[in-house]
């Protein structure tokens, strides 16, 4: 019989470099708990219609990607495509604006689009985010786009650039639009994309056709048609980031994949990743709240790929700096030695040491090549003559160099050799 697969488009995490997803996920979370954001989690799947809402009915997301099923109830449910109309409908739900604003959250887990599978591009994959909901300040924007480069930078990423525009406001928008689809609808394109001019125009400035492209040269940009307070506002976010040191990229021609954005939008890209480039992106949504039946309550997050995140690690060759699961490894020689062995070990691990030792009566020479595998620094030989004499054997793994140790001795030892 045939063996059964992970489904197409996704894989399984497994030991060594699921080591280097925990890394990551945990190295990106990092900067915005320290930054005062609390924790949330919500179901991995919710009614369909908030996605159809919330996160446009006319983008890829929801005309082609969504995993949308009827349960046996009669239920019409969507496994999320993505976190902010979840997290937006859970602090709605459990009014946490009226708490105190502005709420800031950020989320850390599983997401599924029936995208078609390539390198960097899954059905299955992971996000860490973060959103801020109920102020406009424009320091918030830039705090988030900060607290993303604070993420990448403590993983060692170096070859990622800051892609940042403003996609204006429903004041200054609609005009665009407008102006944007007379232009369109001058060129030359195929049907397809004729009818996305009437649906979603600035998306069409996101083609990546080469002919498109060329055609494009001369499109309108809504950084040349922001009203006076959405330039204002961009000022500020720019402003906030060129003191920070920040450097990045004004790309007016920047849209993103979702409906919900207003104002402020960026993109984090790495050059190491081919087509698939952006590591993680987000902006202002500030008609969200309103356009889920909420009050109005403006909004601004991002959420950061771990999946993309850690190829971007191997791209730097950053891979090997995922920590060892095991610092020390203890192998008993012997029935009466493995039950000392299996006391010892708990003693260690309550000690705070990471600790693993060799089961089933296994020789010296077997359990040593599983302590050289194990990553660990250090090996516990216990023999049934050590017992006698009340030690065990210490073996630093590199060097090779063995002591005897008392084995009342053998935590305090390497608490303080190991530091
Ligand atoms: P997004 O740009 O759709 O935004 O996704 C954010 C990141 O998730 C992407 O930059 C990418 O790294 C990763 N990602 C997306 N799709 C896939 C996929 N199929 N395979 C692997 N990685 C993927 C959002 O999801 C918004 N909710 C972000 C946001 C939060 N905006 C405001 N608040």
């Amino acid at each position: 019989m045939a063996q059964f697969q992970a489904p197409k488009g996704t894989f399984d995490l497994v030991p060594p470099r699921s080591e280097l997803f925990l890394a990551v996920r945990d190295a990106l979370a990092a900067p915005v708990r320290l930054a005062g954001y609390g924790y949330v989690e919500t179901p991995a799947f919710e009614e369909t219609a908030l996605f159809a809402r919330g996160v446009g009915e006319s983008t890829d997301i929801v005309s082609k990607e969504m995993y949308s099923f009827t349960t046996k109830g009669g239920d019409e449910v969507t496994l999320r495509p993505e976190g902010t109309a979840g997290v937006l409908r859970a602090v709605l739900e459990n009014s946490l604006d009226r708490q105190g604003l502005p709420v800031k959250l950020w989320y850390s887990g599983s997401f599924y689009r029936y995208e078609k599978p390539q390198a960097g591009r899954y059905r299955h994959f992971s996000q860490v985010g973060a959103e801020v909901l109920g102020t406009e300040d424009p320091m918030v924007d830039a705090e988030l786009v900060l607290l993303a480069i604070e993420g990448y930078r403590s993983l060692g990423l170096q070859r990622f650039r800051t892609l940042i525009n403003s996609l204006g406001c429903r004041e200054c928008r609609p005009a665009y639009r407008a102006l944007l689809q007379e232009f369109l609808r001058g060129l030359e394109l195929d049907p397809e994309t004729r009818a996305r001019i009437e649906i979603n125009p600035l998306r069409v400035l996101d083609d990546k056709r080469e002919d498109v492209q060329a055609q494009l040269a001369g499109a309108p940009l809504m950084s040349d048609h922001l009203c006076e307070a959405c330039r204002a506002h961009h000022a500020v976010v720019r402003d906030l980031l060129d003191e920070a040191g920040v450097v990045y990229e004004d790309t007016p021609t920047l849209v993103r994949g979702l409906d919900y954005y207003t104002r402020t939008t960026f993109e984090f890209v790495h050059d190491g990743l081919g087509s698939q480039s952006a590591i993680g992106g987000g902006g202002r949504y500030d008609g969200l709240a309103e356009e889920l039946g909420g009050p109005e309550l403006p909004g601004v997050g991002w959420a950061l790929g771990v999946d993309r995140t850690v190829l971007a690690m191997d791209a730097e060759e950053l891979g090997g700096a995922a920590v060892h699961a095991c610092q020390v490894y203890v192998v008993p020689l012997g029935d009466q030695a493995a039950r000392h062995a299996f006391a010892l070990v708990g003693r260690l691990r309550r000690a705070g040491i990471a600790t693993d030792m060799s089961y089933g009566g296994r020789g010296i020479k077997g359990a040593m090549k599983s302590a050289d595998r194990s990553g660990a620094e250090a090996a516990i030989v216990i023999g049934d003559r050590d017992l006698d004499a009340g030690v065990a054997q210490l073996k630093w793994l590199e060097s090779g160099e063995q002591v005897a140790v008392p084995l009342n001795e053998i935590v305090q030892t390497l608490k303080e050799k190991l530091a």
